[in-house]
Protein backbone atom coordinates (compact mmCIF):
# COMPACT_ATOMS: atom_id res chain seq x y z
CA UNK A 1 0.00 0.00 0.00
CA UNK A 2 1.36 3.36 -0.94
CA UNK A 3 1.89 6.17 1.54
CA UNK A 4 0.06 9.43 0.10
CA UNK A 5 1.65 12.97 0.79
CA UNK A 6 -0.58 15.66 0.53
CA UNK A 7 1.26 18.96 0.28
CA UNK A 8 -0.92 21.76 1.74
CA UNK A 9 -1.04 25.18 1.64
CA UNK A 10 1.58 25.91 -0.95
CA UNK A 11 3.85 28.73 -1.76
CA UNK A 12 3.84 29.73 -4.75
CA UNK A 13 6.96 31.12 -7.07
CA UNK A 14 6.65 30.89 -10.65
CA UNK A 15 9.96 30.99 -12.92
CA UNK A 16 9.98 32.13 -16.44
CA UNK A 17 12.97 31.85 -19.18
CA UNK A 18 12.51 34.30 -21.93
CA UNK A 19 13.40 33.04 -25.63
CA UNK A 20 16.77 33.86 -26.51
CA UNK A 21 16.16 37.22 -29.12
CA UNK A 22 13.72 38.86 -26.47
CA UNK A 23 16.02 38.48 -23.40
CA UNK A 24 18.57 39.89 -25.90
CA UNK A 25 16.46 42.86 -26.77
CA UNK A 26 14.99 43.48 -23.37
CA UNK A 27 18.41 43.31 -21.93
CA UNK A 28 19.83 45.63 -24.55
CA UNK A 29 17.16 47.89 -23.81
CA UNK A 30 17.41 47.49 -19.91
CA UNK A 31 20.70 48.19 -19.87
CA UNK A 32 21.02 51.24 -21.76
CA UNK A 33 18.57 53.25 -19.75
CA UNK A 34 20.10 51.78 -16.03
CA UNK A 35 23.74 53.45 -17.42
CA UNK A 36 21.72 56.27 -17.66
CA UNK A 37 21.69 56.19 -13.76
CA UNK A 38 24.87 55.18 -13.02
CA UNK A 39 26.68 58.33 -13.36
CA UNK A 40 24.25 60.11 -11.11
CA UNK A 41 23.27 57.93 -9.03
CA UNK A 42 23.42 58.90 -5.21
CA UNK A 43 23.17 55.63 -3.80
CA UNK A 44 26.31 54.22 -5.52
CA UNK A 45 28.38 52.04 -2.91
CA UNK A 46 29.79 48.94 -2.04
CA UNK A 47 26.62 47.40 -1.15
CA UNK A 48 25.20 47.97 -4.68
CA UNK A 49 22.80 50.63 -5.81
CA UNK A 50 19.57 51.29 -7.30
CA UNK A 51 17.63 53.12 -9.93
CA UNK A 52 14.66 55.63 -8.71
CA UNK A 53 11.70 52.80 -8.38
CA UNK A 54 8.85 54.20 -10.88
CA UNK A 55 10.70 52.71 -14.32
CA UNK A 56 7.78 50.55 -15.06
CA UNK A 57 6.18 53.40 -17.48
CA UNK A 58 10.17 53.87 -19.47
CA UNK A 59 9.74 53.48 -22.74
CA UNK A 60 13.30 50.82 -22.53
CA UNK A 61 11.11 48.55 -20.41
CA UNK A 62 8.25 48.69 -22.46
CA UNK A 63 9.11 44.66 -23.50
CA UNK A 64 9.87 43.77 -20.51
CA UNK A 65 7.08 44.98 -19.16
CA UNK A 66 4.88 42.85 -21.02
CA UNK A 67 6.31 39.89 -20.29
CA UNK A 68 5.37 41.05 -16.53
CA UNK A 69 2.16 41.61 -16.69
CA UNK A 70 1.62 38.22 -18.77
CA UNK A 71 3.34 36.56 -16.06
CA UNK A 72 1.32 37.89 -13.42
CA UNK A 73 -1.74 37.57 -15.55
CA UNK A 74 -1.35 33.71 -15.54
CA UNK A 75 -0.16 33.94 -11.68
CA UNK A 76 -3.61 35.50 -10.62
CA UNK A 77 -5.45 32.83 -13.05
CA UNK A 78 -3.43 30.12 -11.45
CA UNK A 79 -4.43 31.60 -8.11
CA UNK A 80 -8.15 32.03 -9.25
CA UNK A 81 -8.75 35.48 -8.34
CA UNK A 82 -11.27 37.66 -9.24
CA UNK A 83 -10.09 41.14 -10.13
CA UNK A 84 -11.15 43.90 -12.06
CA UNK A 85 -7.43 44.71 -13.22
CA UNK A 86 -3.58 45.04 -11.95
CA UNK A 87 -1.20 47.64 -11.97
CA UNK A 88 3.37 47.88 -12.04
CA UNK A 89 3.05 49.93 -8.96
CA UNK A 90 6.66 50.37 -9.00
CA UNK A 91 9.64 49.20 -10.91
CA UNK A 92 13.38 49.28 -10.58
CA UNK A 93 16.85 48.17 -10.92
CA UNK A 94 19.45 46.66 -8.82
CA UNK A 95 23.21 46.68 -9.83
CA UNK A 96 25.41 44.62 -6.96
CA UNK A 97 29.14 44.61 -7.65
CA UNK A 98 31.52 41.65 -6.24
CA UNK A 99 30.75 41.17 -2.92
CA UNK A 100 27.01 42.44 -2.40
CA UNK A 101 24.09 40.70 -1.35
CA UNK A 102 20.83 42.24 0.09
CA UNK A 103 19.09 41.09 3.26
CA UNK A 104 15.80 39.30 3.81
CA UNK A 105 13.01 41.54 3.30
CA UNK A 106 9.09 41.49 1.89
CA UNK A 107 7.36 44.30 -0.27
CA UNK A 108 4.78 45.84 1.27
CA UNK A 109 1.40 46.78 0.21
CA UNK A 110 1.89 44.88 -3.27
CA UNK A 111 0.25 41.44 -3.96
CA UNK A 112 2.97 40.05 -6.02
CA UNK A 113 6.34 40.96 -6.66
CA UNK A 114 9.07 39.65 -8.89
CA UNK A 115 12.30 39.96 -10.35
CA UNK A 116 13.88 39.81 -13.85
CA UNK A 117 17.77 39.17 -14.05
CA UNK A 118 19.98 41.50 -16.93
CA UNK A 119 23.48 40.18 -15.82
CA UNK A 120 23.56 37.21 -13.77
CA UNK A 121 27.21 35.89 -13.95
CA UNK A 122 28.47 32.97 -12.69
CA UNK A 123 28.16 32.54 -8.54
CA UNK A 124 27.17 36.27 -8.82
CA UNK A 125 24.10 35.91 -6.09
CA UNK A 126 21.28 33.25 -5.72
CA UNK A 127 17.92 35.02 -4.70
CA UNK A 128 17.05 32.61 -1.26
CA UNK A 129 13.09 32.61 -0.51
CA UNK A 130 13.08 31.82 3.58
CA UNK A 131 9.89 29.92 4.67
CA UNK A 132 7.45 31.87 6.78
CA UNK A 133 6.26 29.59 8.94
CA UNK A 134 7.79 29.74 12.45
CA UNK A 135 6.25 26.31 14.26
CA UNK A 136 7.56 23.66 11.80
CA UNK A 137 11.16 24.72 13.39
CA UNK A 138 10.35 24.95 16.83
CA UNK A 139 11.91 20.86 16.66
CA UNK A 140 14.20 21.01 14.49
CA UNK A 141 16.11 17.30 14.19
CA UNK A 142 18.77 16.33 12.35
CA UNK A 143 17.98 15.01 9.15
CA UNK A 144 19.88 13.18 6.65
CA UNK A 145 19.44 15.46 3.32
CA UNK A 146 18.05 18.35 2.63
CA UNK A 147 14.74 18.13 0.81
CA UNK A 148 11.50 20.11 0.33
CA UNK A 149 10.11 19.12 3.60
CA UNK A 150 12.60 19.86 6.01
CA UNK A 151 14.35 23.05 4.59
CA UNK A 152 13.87 26.53 6.19
CA UNK A 153 15.00 28.10 2.67
CA UNK A 154 15.22 27.91 -1.00
CA UNK A 155 17.46 29.47 -3.31
CA UNK A 156 17.22 29.67 -7.30
CA UNK A 157 19.97 30.72 -9.41
CA UNK A 158 19.94 33.51 -11.39
CA UNK A 159 20.20 33.09 -15.10
CA UNK A 160 20.01 36.00 -17.70
CA UNK A 161 16.82 36.43 -18.91
CA UNK A 162 14.33 34.48 -16.09
CA UNK A 163 12.02 36.39 -14.29
CA UNK A 164 10.53 34.97 -11.07
CA UNK A 165 7.57 36.00 -9.61
CA UNK A 166 6.07 35.65 -5.76
CA UNK A 167 3.70 36.30 -2.95
CA UNK A 168 4.84 39.96 -1.75
CA UNK A 169 4.63 38.63 1.53
CA UNK A 170 7.32 35.99 0.86
CA UNK A 171 10.41 37.16 2.75
CA UNK A 172 13.67 36.96 0.38
CA UNK A 173 17.14 38.15 0.31
CA UNK A 174 20.28 37.88 -2.20
CA UNK A 175 23.25 35.93 -1.66
CA UNK A 176 26.70 38.00 -1.85
CA UNK A 177 27.93 38.30 -5.26
CA UNK A 178 30.90 36.05 -5.80
CA UNK A 179 31.20 36.23 -9.88
CA UNK A 180 33.05 37.37 -11.88
CA UNK A 181 30.91 40.39 -12.72
CA UNK A 182 28.04 42.71 -11.95
CA UNK A 183 24.87 41.06 -11.06
CA UNK A 184 21.91 43.26 -12.48
CA UNK A 185 18.00 42.62 -12.02
CA UNK A 186 15.05 44.74 -12.30
CA UNK A 187 12.49 44.41 -9.36
CA UNK A 188 8.52 45.13 -9.81
CA UNK A 189 5.39 44.94 -7.65
CA UNK A 190 1.93 43.85 -8.43
CA UNK A 191 -1.29 45.14 -7.12
CA UNK A 192 -4.57 45.29 -7.83
CA UNK A 193 -6.35 48.20 -9.65
CA UNK A 194 -9.22 49.63 -7.14
CA UNK A 195 -8.46 47.43 -4.55
CA UNK A 196 -10.04 49.73 -2.24
CA UNK A 197 -13.13 49.86 -4.16
CA UNK A 198 -13.56 46.36 -5.58
CA UNK A 199 -11.75 43.96 -3.26
CA UNK A 200 -11.76 45.40 0.47
CA UNK A 201 -15.10 45.45 0.92
CA UNK A 202 -16.31 42.02 3.74
CA UNK A 203 -17.03 38.90 1.41
CA UNK A 204 -19.76 38.06 3.27
CA UNK A 205 -22.18 40.79 1.12
CA UNK A 206 -24.04 43.08 2.28
CA UNK A 207 -26.91 41.04 3.08
CA UNK A 208 -25.14 40.36 6.25
CA UNK A 209 -25.56 42.66 9.42
CA UNK A 210 -21.93 41.64 10.78
FE1 LIG B 1 12.84 42.07 -2.99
Amino acid sequence: MTLQTLNLFPTPVWVRQLEPEATARVNRDAMALIETFRATSAATKAGGWATPTDLQDRPELHELMGFVRETAGEALAALAVEHDGFLVTGCWANVKPRGAGHPSHIHPNNFLSGVYYVRAPEAGGNIVFHDPRQQPFLLAPRTRERNLYNSRNADLPAREGMMVLFPAWLHHSVAGNSGAGERVSISFNIMFERFGETLARPKWGAQSED
